[in-house]
């Protein structure tokens, strides 16, 4: 078969031969129809990611470790779990009898490799309990995921979406109340969030981790003795940094309110969750920016840094 094999850490999969995988007792041979290339899979293919050396721990290596593609008696589903090496960039991977689940009919599967970008917006009320007419900050949202945070909160009827990037067309076209520029000075960019907050940030969804956030929570925490307004950050991505200082003063005084992602997440809460992004999906409430490009670019395609908001799916 054809694969986007890597080589070695940090290298540029390229378009090869590899052998095709045989199934294995209970496991079970996916024809791969559509794979988001995401920074998740750059990070572990380039060995800095924590997962880097159980998926890409020995070379050759095929990255991206889900994907969606048709079982052997034709049904389309979104599979993981792969057996090392075959991960999703091939035209076939394979993995353990039950590693999937259906994807709904009318969903189209590359917009179905994205879904799971959405799925982290629904945070916002999972993890942080957001309810209707609250004011909610995006970090970054001229990312594939923040720009359906963006959405996401509109349809959940946040009252304000304030949203943050670094370029204003890009920022203005994302339809928030009120943008942010996190291009400028550390002073600016913190007068920037006050000026931006109305009567307070209820919940933030953040992409960036890093300065913007840094910044944010520094200035949340009051100028005198008073009782800051309960803010609710969830914290869901690290494009800015991976790291931050992070004041006491910040945790004492602000009314800030940290939780990860996966907070409030069950089975049954993710099936709900997944539930209502393909419901907004199939009326078109929800829409998704894909590019797709063939396996056979993926030496090109991985390197691309012009995507601006828009996923990367690569369709084997
Ligand atoms: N946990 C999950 O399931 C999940 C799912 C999806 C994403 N994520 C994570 O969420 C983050 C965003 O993912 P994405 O797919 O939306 O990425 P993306 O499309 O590349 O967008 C990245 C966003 O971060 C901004 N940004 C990048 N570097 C920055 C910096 N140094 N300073 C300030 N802003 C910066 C970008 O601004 P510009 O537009 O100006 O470049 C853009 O708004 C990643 O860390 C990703 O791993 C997690």
């Amino acid at each position: 078969m054809k694969a986007a094999v890597l080589h070695e850490p940090g290298g540029i999969p390229r378009y090869e031969d590899f052998p095709d995988p045989v199934a294995g007792d209970g496991e079970v041979i996916i024809d791969v129809k559509a794979v988001a290339v995401e920074n998740v899979d750059k990070a572990i293919a380039a060995g800095t990611h924590y997962a880097s050396e159980k998926y890409t721990g020995r070379f050759p290596a095929i990255p991206a470790f889900d994907g969606i593609g048709a079982l052997p008696d034709g049904t389309l589903v979104g599979f993981g779990n792969i057996r090392l090496p075959y991960g999703a960039l091939a035209e076939k991977s394979v993995v353990p009898q039950g590693s999937y689940a259906p994807i709904p009919d009318g969903i189209d599967p590359a917009v179905a490799s994205v879904m799971a970008s959405a799925v982290t917006a629904m945070s916002m009320k999972t993890a942080a309990g957001f309810v209707p007419g609250e004011t909610v900050l995006v970090q970054g949202a001229t990312g594939v995921a923040g720009r359906l945070a963006v959405k996401v909160a509109r349809l959940l009827g946040a009252g304000r979406v304030v949203a943050t990037g670094r370029d204003d067309d890009r920022l203005r076209a994302l339809g928030a109340d009120t943008v942010i520029n996190t291009a400028v000075s550390d002073e600016a960019l913190a007068q920037a969030y006050l000026d931006a907050r109305g009567d307070g940030y209820d919940v933030v969804v953040d992409y960036l981790w890093g300065r913007p956030s840094e910044i944010f929570l520094r200035a949340l925490v009051p100028r005198s003795f008073a009782f800051g307004k309960p803010t609710r950050v969830v914290q869901i991505g690290e494009s800015a940094d991976a790291e931050i200082a992070l004041a006491a003063s910040s945790l004492r005084t602000s009314g800030v309110e940290i939780y990860g992602a996966a907070k409030g997440l069950d089975p049954q809460t993710m099936a709900e969750v997944y539930q209502q992004i393909v419901t907004w999906t199939r009326s078109g409430e929800l829409t998704f920016d894909v590019e797709k490009v063939p396996l056979s670019d993926i030496e090109t395609a991985w390197q691309r840094t012009d995507l601006k908001g828009r996923r990367l799916v690569v369709m084997p």
